[in-house]
């Protein structure tokens, strides 16, 4: 099969990429699997007309994995236009690609598609109602998806990702925990952290789910992160303690920590769908965090 994976420079694509081998291949029982990682150098989701001259001038793909977006939540608020076009309109394109070329598709969601007044965890079939632009912008490109590919493709969606690369929660704690004696972070957000490599795992486990491969299914959305049930502060908290940084956490409200974009209060996700379907690893989030925390003392 022939993967293609969008976002090669994003902290799922470079998790992705970590997992398959060196020459890009996976070997499954059945079949060897090619992967084709893209970055915006080669497929720019803000551009009709450049995701078209990339299909048109390479070969057909088995299965298409989304992990591009415009992922930057404050400045999606002041950048409307162009989180729409990446993150809605990209993904319409992109599904009625893999509809032409019968290519599986699987898109990664989030949780800010909720608003976070849930006191339960939520379930797929929750109603979104998303309270800013990143959230609406990827409910839309949800809902495009769904009408275009009734079957064959796969949402996923998952909250507060992580990893060892790039810019993300976990890194900037390292640092500012670092250079400051003290910090301030948010205690009334409650979610679950995903590592990426732990999604990344998932989707792999999804790309050799036998029933995936071979056979026309309904279009399904799952959620996936890791498990437990945490604040920003209480993780902030978490990571200190495992890089030994001698930084004091204050717990502060997020109405002390005033953003552009409005963030949901609590958007943990139930995970049992994914977990039955597929049976993929989902690792507690404190294990997770040890495992980043680590690889991110050993780069230093
Ligand atoms: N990060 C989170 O906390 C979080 C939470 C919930 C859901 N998600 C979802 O999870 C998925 C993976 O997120 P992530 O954390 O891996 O994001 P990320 O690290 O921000 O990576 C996103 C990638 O998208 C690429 N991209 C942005 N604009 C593009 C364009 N016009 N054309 C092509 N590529 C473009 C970026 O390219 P450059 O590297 O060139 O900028 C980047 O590599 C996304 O769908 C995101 O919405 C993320």
């Amino acid at each position: 099969m022939r993967i293609l994976v969008t976002g090669k420079n994003g902290q799922l694509g470079r998790s992705i990429h970590k997992l398959v081998n060196t020459d890009n291949k996976i070997d499954n029982n059945q079949s060897s699997d090619d992967f084709i990682f893209v970055g915006r150098e080669e497929l720019d989701l803000s551009s009709e007309s450049s995701i078209n001259h990339y299909f048109d001038n390479n070969d057909k793909f088995d299965i298409i994995i989304n992990c591009a977006a415009h992922t930057q939540v404050d400045k999606a608020e002041e950048e409307q236009e162009l989180a729409s076009q990446i993150n809605h309109l990209a993904v319409k394109q992109l599904s009625s690609i893999a509809n032409k070329q019968q290519a599986k598709l699987i898109h990664i969601s989030t949780d800010y598609v909720f608003n976070g007044e849930s006191d339960k965890p939520y379930i797929e079939t929750d109603t979104p109602n998303p309270i800013n632009v990143y959230g609406k912008t990827k409910l839309a490109g949800e809902k495009a998806l769904q009408v275009v590919m009734p079957t064959n493709a796969l949402i996923i969606r998952t909250s507060w990702v992580y990893s060892e690369y790039g810019n993300n929660f976990v890194s900037t704690m390292l640092r500012l925990g670092k250079e400051r004696d003290e910090l301030n972070v948010v205690s009334d957000q409650i979610g679950s952290p995903t590592y990426a490599t732990d999604l990344a795992g998932a989707v792999l486990e999804i790309i050799k789910n036998k029933e995936f491969r071979e056979s026309d299914q309904t279009t399904q959305i799952y959620h996936y992160s890791n498990e437990g049930e945490l604040s920003w502060h209480e993780f902030a908290k978490e990571i200190f303690k495992i890089a030994k940084i001698d930084c004091k956490v204050n717990s502060i409200a997020t109405q002390q920590y005033p953003t552009p974009a409005k963030r949901p209060k609590n958007t943990l996700m139930n995970k049992d769908k994914i977990a039955e379907t597929f049976s993929v690893n989902i690792p507690d989030w404190k294990e997770s965090i040890n495992t980043c925390v680590s690889i991110l003392k050993e780069q230093q």
